[in-house]
């Protein structure tokens, strides 16, 4: 029996997490034969992914630099790539998501004649700057690929409104929900001491993250004021920030909240004791794409600080909100949400738009089916 030969390639810590499920998949399958190729885009944040999943890679093209362009990722990633793909010769390439490793990913595969599977497929904000350049990865990545596996319904009309065939769109839910069941367990004991000394029962907890690249700057700064002056405002509001390792976010974070009491600034968290922290906090706080998948699933209220989303069902489900990035905005919503107890409950209910946790499975049986 031929085996089919998949490639699966991620560099970043967000494509290792939804990734992850697809190759235990592939991994249990005797029809397929799994090859892995990390970039690493990222190095320490997708090694704490690799070692959570357990993942061994076949390569790793170890690619990361500090302060590393968008132009010298692209060009290390492609040629790394070109050589892997030149010895392993797989039928499919699989990418997720829209990070310069997905893009160069597919267009490696694409210079090869490899077919691309793209993994969270159809996702659009309509600004090619926000998010940037995730927007314009997504697109090219897009126009690359044979198979685009959607995970809702809105995925794939974005896609059918760009003339893509329908013969070649796929609803999968988003692999982050398989992730998500594969980790979080109510009675989890945290291993580090802080989060397991938080009071949450008694104290309302927020967590909070921010990394975006058009946020690095003055809307950064205005996010981490205004939440600044709600935990000054509230007695009971504490904030847990798991600071990107980015030294541009890491400085702002550190020069706006690194003195207050309340806010607990502390390293990017391997992704069991993060999910497992915002299955306990208050509420979430966040620009990530993966946070916004995350936090309704588990019936967390959520405000997106960002001018757009390309993940409006969330919203449209009434757990998350879109706040932008003003300081007043983001303070007077926060401020809403911590005094009014009808809207924090009318938000925190558990919905779950992205999918039933059976997305890997479906994508490699539509691989398996198709080729
Ligand atoms: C990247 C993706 C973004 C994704 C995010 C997930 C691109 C252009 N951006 O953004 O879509 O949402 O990952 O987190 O693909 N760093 C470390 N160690 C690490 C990782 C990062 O020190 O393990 C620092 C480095 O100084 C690096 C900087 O963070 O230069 C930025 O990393 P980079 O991968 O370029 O972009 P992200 O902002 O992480
Ligand atoms: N995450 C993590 N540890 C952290 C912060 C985030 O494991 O300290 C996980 C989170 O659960 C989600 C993913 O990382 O699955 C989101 O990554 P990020 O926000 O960096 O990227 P994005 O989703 O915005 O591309």
């Amino acid at each position: 029996m031929k085996r089919l030969k998949v490639m699966t390639v991620f560099g970043t810590r967000p494509e290792g997490i939804k990734m992850a499920p697809i190759i235990k998949e592939l991994e249990k399958r005797e029809d397929v034969e799994s090859i892995i190729c990390v970039t690493a885009q990222h190095r320490e944040m997708l090694d704490q992914v690799l070692k959570i999943f357990d993942i061994e890679p076949d390569y790793d093209l170890n690619i990361f630099e500090p302060g590393q362009s968008l132009t010298k990722i692209t060009t290390r990633a492609l040629e790394g790539l070109e050589r892997v793909i030149a010895k392993e010769k797989p039928d499919v390439l699989l990418v997720q998501g829209d990070t310069t490793t997905v893009f160069s990913g597919a267009l490696a595969a694409f210079y090869q004649g490899v077919k691309v599977g793209h993994v969270e497929a159809g996702l659009r904000s309509g600004n090619i700057y926000s998010p940037y350049p995730e927007e314009a990865n997504r697109m090219l990545t897009g126009i690359l690929a044979e198979y685009h596996f959607c995970p809702t319904i809105r995925n794939k009309e974005n896609l059918l409104r760009e003339n893509y065939p329908e013969d070649k769109l796929y609803i999968t839910g988003n692999t982050v929900i398989d992730a998500l069941q594969y980790v979080v367990k109510d009675e989890y004991i945290f291993d580090n001491g802080l989060l397991n000394k938080i009071d949450y029962e008694n104290k309302r907890v927020i967590l909070l993250t921010s990394h975006r690249r058009e946020n690095i700057g003055k809307a950064m700064e205005n996010i981490f004021s205004a939440v600044n002056d709600i935990v000054n405002k509230y007695d009971d509001v504490e904030v847990v920030f798991p600071v990107h390792l980015n030294p541009r976010v890491r400085e702002i974070a550190k020069g706006i909240l690194g003195s207050n009491e309340k806010v607990h600034l502390i390293d990017p968290l391997d992704y069991e004791p993060f999910t497992n922290l915002m299955n306990r906090v208050y509420l979430v706080v966040t620009d990530s794409g993966g946070l916004q998948e995350e936090a309704p699933t588990l019936g967390k209220p959520v405000l997106v600080v960002r001018e757009e989303t390309e993940r409006p069902e969330g919203i449209e489900a009434g757990t998350a909100k879109l706040v932008g990035t003003e300081y007043k905005s983001v303070y007077d919503n926060l401020d809403f949400l911590l005094s009014n107890e009808a809207e924090y409950t009318k938000m925190a209910k558990a919905v779950n738009p992205y999918g039933d946790g059976t997305a890997a499975k479906k994508i490699v049986d539509i691989l398996l089916n198709a080729n």
